[in-house]
C-alpha cells in the first residue's frame, strides 16, 4: 500500500522550474553558450554545481573550480531574485486539494528537493505546513539521480521506501526514485519521462482512482518480492 507521497518542489508543486531555466539561460547567453529548453531537461533535478558542469559541457568550455562556483552563484542570485517576486498563485492549481485528499486517506506527505532554496520557496509561498517532512539540497551529499534524498525523506517519515510514491518532473528525479525502490509519477511529457510508472501533465491531474491503481501495483510488487 502507498503510505507516503514524496513530492519534488520545482516543477511539481510550484512553477520555479521556469525560473531555474531563465536564470541558466541568462548565464548561458552571457557566456555565449547556446542553451535551449531541451538542453535544460538535463539540468532538472540535479544539483546547482552539476547543472553548471552540464552547461560547460554544452558550451565545450572548461573553468577552474573557483570560476565554476562564482558563475553558479551568479545564476543563483538571479534565481532568488525571480523567486522573491513570486506570488502564491504560482503554486500549481489543484496541488493543495490533492495534498488534502491524500492526507484524508491517511497518507504521509514529504518534500524531497535537490534545491538549497527549497525552504525559502516554501516560506515565501506560505506552504511549509503542507509537508510533514522537508528534505532539501542542504541535507544530502549526493543529488538526484542518486536515491539519497528520497531514502532520507522515507526514513524521516518512518515509512518503508517500497510504500512510497514520488512525484517528479525531472528525469534525474525519476531515476533517483526508482533507485530508491519507490513508485513514481512523472509530471510532464510521456516522451521525456517514460521511465516513470505513470506520466500525467499536471500534478493536480492526479486522482484518487490513480492512487488505487498504484496501491494495486504496490501490492503486486510487494507480494512478488
Ligand atoms: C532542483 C532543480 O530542484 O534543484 C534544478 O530541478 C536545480 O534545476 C536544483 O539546479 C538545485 O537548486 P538550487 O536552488 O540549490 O540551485
Ligand atoms: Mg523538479
Amino acid at each position: 500500500m502507498i503510505k507516503a507521497v514524496i513530492f519534488d518542489l520545482d516543477g511539481v508543486i510550484v512553477d520555479t522550474a521556469r525560473y531555474h531555466f531563465l536564470a541558466w539561460k541568462r548565464l548561458a547567453d552571457e557566456l555565449g553558450i547556446k542553451f535551449t529548453e531541451e538542453d535544460n531537461e538535463r539540468l532538472k533535478g540535479v544539483s546547482r554545481i552539476r547543472s553548471m558542469e552540464i552547461l560547460m559541457e554544452l558550451g565545450g568550455i572548461t573553468l577552474s573550480q573557483y570560476e565554476k562556483e562564482k558563475l553558479a552563484n551568479k545564476k543563483n542570485t538571479w534565481f532568488v531574485d525571480y523567486v522573491e517576486r513570486m506570488i502564491p498563485e504560482e503554486i500549481y492549481s489543484g496541488v493543495r486539494v490533492l495534498i488534502e485528499k491524500l492526507k484524508e486517506r491517511g497518507i504521509h506527505i514529504a518534500l524531497a528537493s535537490s534545491s538549497k532554496n527549497a525552504r525559502t520557496v516554501l516560506h515565501l509561498l506560505h506552504i511549509q505546513n503542507l509537508f510533514e517532512v522537508v528534505t532539501d539540497g542542504t541535507m544530502i551529499t549526493h543529488s538526484k539521480p542518486d536515491p539519497e534524498i528520497f531514502l532520507l525523506a522515507a526514513e524521516k517519515l518512518g515509512i518503508d521506501p517500497k510504500d512510497c510514491l514520488v512525484f517528479e518532473d525531472a528525469e534525474a528525479g525519476i531515476e533517483g526514485a526508482l533507485a530508491a525502490g519507490m513508485l513514481c509519477v512523472g509530471i510532464g511529457s510521456q516522451e521525456q519521462l517514460f521511465k516513470a510508472h505513470k506520466v500525467i501533465r499536471h500534478t493536480g491531474d492526479f486522482t484518487m482512482e490513480m492512487l488505487d491503481e498504484f496501491n494495486a501495483v504496490a501490492l503486486k510488487l510487494n507480494t512478488e518480492r
